[in-house]
């Protein structure tokens, strides 16, 4: 099987969230689909490992934001490389509770959703939710996962339902990744005031692959 079929395959790039009784947790996801329109119902594929999977189980409730290119990249590394078991993902970014769910508020839109039903796979639960609320939020592009891969250079972990090994290097440049979020430099050394764009770590976090 080639697996680079999938890569033309499109997706968006979304902080799903739901609430652990009363507090905020989420995670990245590019798996939300829209299922149908009447009533509306969307879909999210999120990995059993992921403590976001275990609050959707319990609470039956999901929101998401759709992120947008000019979205706070460090929202992706907060929110795509750690856990909400061990962390606040939520501090310095700002989030409103709609029916009972945060949404990030830095995205085009968002949408809370009930579960209605789930189907198991060996890694992922999909989750199909009705839409109870929805609104657009700023007026931006909405942010595609080739934008995330191309534009921003950043990576998908493991439990992210699309991930690939990385293919072989044929450029031979120096590459230094940063050990948070995958996120690759370029260059013969990473500056001593370098930030991970993505995630915000200092230079320190990137080794010379
Ligand atoms: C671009 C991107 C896309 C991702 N897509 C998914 C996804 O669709 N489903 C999923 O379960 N995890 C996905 N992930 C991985 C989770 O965001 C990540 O494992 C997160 O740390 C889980 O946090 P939690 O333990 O607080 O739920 C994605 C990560 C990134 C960076």
């Amino acid at each position: 099987m080639n697996k680079k079929a999938f890569y033309n395959m499109s997706y968006g790039v979304y902080v799903t969230t739901s609430t652990d009784n009363g507090k905020p947790v989420g995670c990245i996801t590019n798996s939300n689909t829209q299922i149908t329109s009447s009533p509306a119902t969307v879909s999210v594929s999120v990995n059993h490992d992921n403590y976001t999977a275990e609050c959707i189980e319990k609470s039956g409730l999901f929101g998401f934001t759709v992120l947008a290119v000019d979205s706070d990249p460090e929202i992706i590394g907060k929110f795509g490389f750690f856990s909400s078991k061990d962390t606040d993902k939520f501090s310095g970014f700002e989030y409103d509770v709609k029916e009972g769910v945060p949404v990030v508020a830095d995205g085009c839109a968002y949408a809370v959703c009930r579960v209605i039903d789930k189907m198991e796979t060996s890694t992922h639960t999909v989750f199909l939710g009705e839409v109870i609320d929805a609104d657009t939020l700023k007026n931006s592009e909405p942010m595609t996962y080739s934008y995330y891969h191309k534009v921003l250079k950043g990576k998908s972990p493991e439990k992210a339902p699309t991930y690939v090994e990385d293919a072989a290097d044929e450029t031979g440049a120096k590459k230094f990744v940063c050990d948070v979020c995958g996120y690759i430099f370029e260059g013969d050394s990473v500056p001593a005031d370098f930030k991970c764009p993505i995630c915000g770590v200092d230079a320190s976090h990137f080794k010379e692959q």
